[in-house]
This record gives C-alpha cells, structure tokens and sequence, in this order.
C-alpha cells in the first residue's frame, strides 16, 4: 500500500490526449499568457491588503515584504517555469507532482490548488463586492446591507464563526456567476475579455505611480522600518516576514498561467515567457506603488479597504482619480477570478482524467471545448462560499493553500532532476540547488508567519482532503487500475 500511494505516473501518460474528444482548444500565444498571468495577480492583494499590510506590519518597509514575496514567487515561478515547458498538460503542479513525488502527494496538492483557486474566486469575489459598494455609494445608489455582506464572520476565538445577521453577499455571488458564464463560453472569448480588463487596471496603477510620485513626503519614509512593538509581527524584521506573507496573496495567480498549458499553441516557448514575465512586471509594479503609498500617507493612516483611493483622497486636487482607481481596481479583481476560475476547472479536469475525481468532471463541452463540468462546479462552489464567508477567514487559507503548492513544485524540480536526469527540459531552472531550496525555504517562512487559525483550518481541509481520496481516488485510480506507473521511458515534445 505505502509503495501503492508513491507510484507516479509516466511523462508520455500526462501528457496523453484524453480519448473520446476531450481536448482543449489551442489558442494562447506568449503575449496571451503573459496577460493571462497579470490577469490573475493584480487585483485584491494590492488595491486591498497593501493598506493592512502597512499599518499592522511593516510600516513603510512594506517595499522589503514585496521583495520578499516577490522573491520566493520568483524562486518558485522559475521551478514552475521548468516543470511547466517540460509537461505542458492542464494540471500545473497537481501533475509536476505525480510524475515526480506519487500518487498521494499529487492528490494533496490538487486538493491544495483547490483551496488557491476556488478559495480564491470566493475572496476575491467578496472584495469585489466592497468595491462595486462603495462606487454605487459614489452615486447615491445603496443595496441594503442584509443582502451585501456575509452572513458569517469571524469570532473572538480563532476557530470561532458567528452570524452577522446579514442574509447573502448576492454581489459577490452575482460576479462569480458572470464570470463563470463567460469562461464555459470558452478559451478565446476569455481571453479577449481579460486581455480588456489587463489594460484597463495596469493604465490606473500606472497613472497612480506617475501621478502619486509628486506627492511623496520624505518624512512618511521615517522610520523606513519602525521598531518592532514587542510583538511578533508588530513592526521591525518580524513585521516585515508578517507583511510579506500577508501581501503574498497578491502574487497568487501567477502559477495559473500553467494550468492554460494545453491551450497552448508552443507551451515549452510560451510557458515560461508567460510565468515569469507576467511575475516580473507585477513585482516591479508593486514595489513602486508600496513606496508611492507609504510617501504619500503615514503608513499608520492606511488600515483602510481601499487604501490606493483612501491616499489620493488624502490630496483634494487628486480627489478626481478616486473614480478611475475604483474602476480600474473592480476590473482588476474581474479578471483575477476569471483566471482563477479558468485554473480551477482544469485542475478538476486533471484530476478527473486520472480518476481521481469522477470522470464526470473532465467533461469538454462539445461545442465550446471548454472543461464545462468542471467550470459549473467552480462556479456554483466559489458563489456559495464568497455569498456566505468574509474576505478575512478566506484570504489566509488561499495563501497557506497556494504556499504548500510552492514547496512542493521548488522541491519537486530538484527530484526530478535526480531520478530523471534524461528528460528534454527546454527550459531549464538556472543554479537549482539554489533556486529551488531557496524558494522552498523562503515560502516556508511566509507559511510559519500565518496564524494558527489558518493552520489549524488547512489541517482540517487536509484531513476532508484525506478522506476523498480514501473512499474515492485511491480506489478509481486509473494510474493503480492501468499498472502503468513507470513504464514510458521517453517524453514526446511537440514541434
Ligand atoms: N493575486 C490575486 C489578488 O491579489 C489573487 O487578487
């Protein structure tokens, strides 16, 4: 049994095409995916978590956390980047992991990936809602609160959940079912569609930095690092590892650029052009907008939901980019759960294949050629959850989810490098003893500066995780029921 849950699967077994149809449509380029991967990381994290992120933690050394984000994001983006050209299949790390690290390790980063993807469109959703409020309060319409906000939040004890009396957040659940609607539509029209809203966010940030930069006060950079409180996480070095792993949730969607392999026209070219151009131009961007925020406002001001409108109301002859901004930052977050809704049904499709998930969710619509079962369920999931949850218990457990993926994709690499030394690997991870221990070790860190509650919730999502795959996967494996493990000693890469 123990050797059972370590088979992996052969390379050439991954990247068979499904028979009976189901094959994704081939249509994103470099440029396609690059947007698809900024798409998925602009949004929540820097329009809504930079301000807490300031004024709990690091003050204006929230610079350094998104170095130190930015840095094991990049240590890990090179790791996917590697496995992702090697197996261009639609299971990002849930697959890297099943050729590499077996049976049970795969299923526990899907279920992971889950939590990154699903997780992520339900707390999105739920910022995006905030937004939509408070540009309708702009202009004197008002939903009532009872069907505005969750109807659960969090207690006084970390495990604790209470009733807030509010019924449904219906605008979070109407979103998630817009953008649902258009990702089972299909690939191309998703595409298009987000490329749209890219432009629209990366305008307003940009328009932000050249603007906002002429209002920088030197003095808010004092102290660049204020003493720590005494508290871990309250200011000083500390602040500044609390910061880093609260903004990481920024930098998710970066990865989902690799679940799109298969609609890929040249995936060992395009995959890593896509993963980390689009990481590289989202780090650059906010690095600058932290220094611009923290020199516009004291840092101590920021703890506000929207932090970027909040330091430009702060000067009344910048009052008129208020508007933009909140446009630019609601269509931002659109286009994050659109890839991640995206990501989310391919994971379910991967999975699916290899019967770990009833086949029923690898289903590609006919017409469409989209993974549509896989698609509804995301976005039936992800509505219930973002109408029923607030942003505060949702976003650490996409960040714990998405770090777990991270170690394990940066270790994997190295794995592989050893037991499949003979693989094409047209793109290579450069100094991989470095990169990858360094990108296992700095996102581990980020993980131990999470709160107990978060860890004590991915425990029990584990152990849900564990269960599934006791009582289905592991019986329907089609890797166990085919005795296939190992046997194809040659990968096939595409012209
Ligand atoms: N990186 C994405 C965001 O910040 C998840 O919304």
């Amino acid at each position: 049994m123990p050797s059972q849950l370590l088979a992996t699967k052969s390379i050439a077994d991954l990247k068979e095409v499904e028979p009976g149809g189901h094959e994704l449509r081939r249509a994103l380029s470099a440029t396609a995916l690059t947007l698809l991967g900024i798409g998925g990381i602009i949004g929540t994290g820097i329009f809504v978590l930079t301000g807490t992120a300031a004024a709990d933690h690091a003050g204006p050394a929230l610079v350094l956390s998104f170095v130190v984000a930015g840095l094991g994001c990049t240590f890990a983006g090179l790791c996917y980047s590697e496995f992702a050209a090697m197996l261009p299949v639609s299971g990002s790390a849930y697959s890297y992991c099943y050729a590499t690290l077996g049976e049970a390790v795969a299923w526990f980063i899907g279920w992971n990936l889950i939590l990154e993807y699903l997780f992520a469109v339900a707390t999105v959703s739920t910022g995006w809602a905030g937004y939509v409020l408070s540009l309708l309060e702009q202009f004197h319409l008002h939903i009532p609160d009872a069907l505005s906000h969750a109807p659960l939040d969090q207690g006084a004890h970390p495990l604790d959940i209470v009733r807030t009396g509010a019924i449904l957040n219906v605008p979070a659940m109407a979103i998630v079912a817009a953008v649902s609607i258009v990702c089972y539509i299909g690939i191309k029209q998703s595409s298009v569609f987000n490329s749209v809203i890219v432009a629209v966010k990366v305008i307003v940030i940009v328009i932000f930095i050249l603007i906002g930069v002429g209002y920088i006060d030197r003095a808010n950079w004092h102290p660049f690092i204020p003493p720590n409180t005494g508290e871990f996480g309250h200011y000083g070095w500390s602040g500044v590892m609390a910061a880093a792993a609260v903004i990481f949730f920024a930098y998710i969607g970066f990865d989902a650029v690799s679940t799109a392999a298969q609609e890929t026209r040249n995936p060992q070219r395009d995959m890593p052009i896509g993963i980390l151009a689009s990481l590289v131009i989202c780090t650059v961007l906010y690095v600058i907008v932290a220094a611009v925020l923290t020199g516009m406002v004291s840092y101590t001001k920021l703890s506000v939901p929207a932090p970027v409108a909040f330091a430009l109301d702060q000067y009344p002859s910048l009052r008129w980019l208020g508007l933009p901004v909140k446009i630019g930052a609601i269509a931002g977050m659109t286009s994050v759960m659109l890839v991640m809704t995206l990501a989310q049904a391919r994971i379910f499709f991967a999975m699916a294949r290899d019967g770990l998930l009833p086949l029923w969710f690898a289903r590609v619509h006919p017409r469409f050629r989209t993974p549509s079962t896989g698609t509804a369920v995301t976005g039936v999931a992800a509505a219930i959850v973002g109408g029923l949850l607030p942003v505060r218990i949702l976003g650490e457990l996409v960040s714990i989810g998405t770090l777990a993926a991270f170690v394990t994709v940066c270790l994997g690499v190295l794995v592989l490098r050893h037991t499949r030394p003979d693989l094409p690997r047209p793109f290579r991870t450069p100094a991989p003893w470095f990169t990858c221990i360094a990108g296992a070790v700095v996102c581990a860190a980020m993980m131990l500066s999470l709160g107990a509650s978060t860890w004590l919730r991915l425990l029990a999502w584990t152990v849900i995780g564990v269960l599934i795959y006791g009582l289905y996967g592991y019986r329907h494996s089609r890797l166990r029921a085919s005795g296939n493990a190992r046997d194809v000693p040659a990968v096939t890469t595409r012209s």
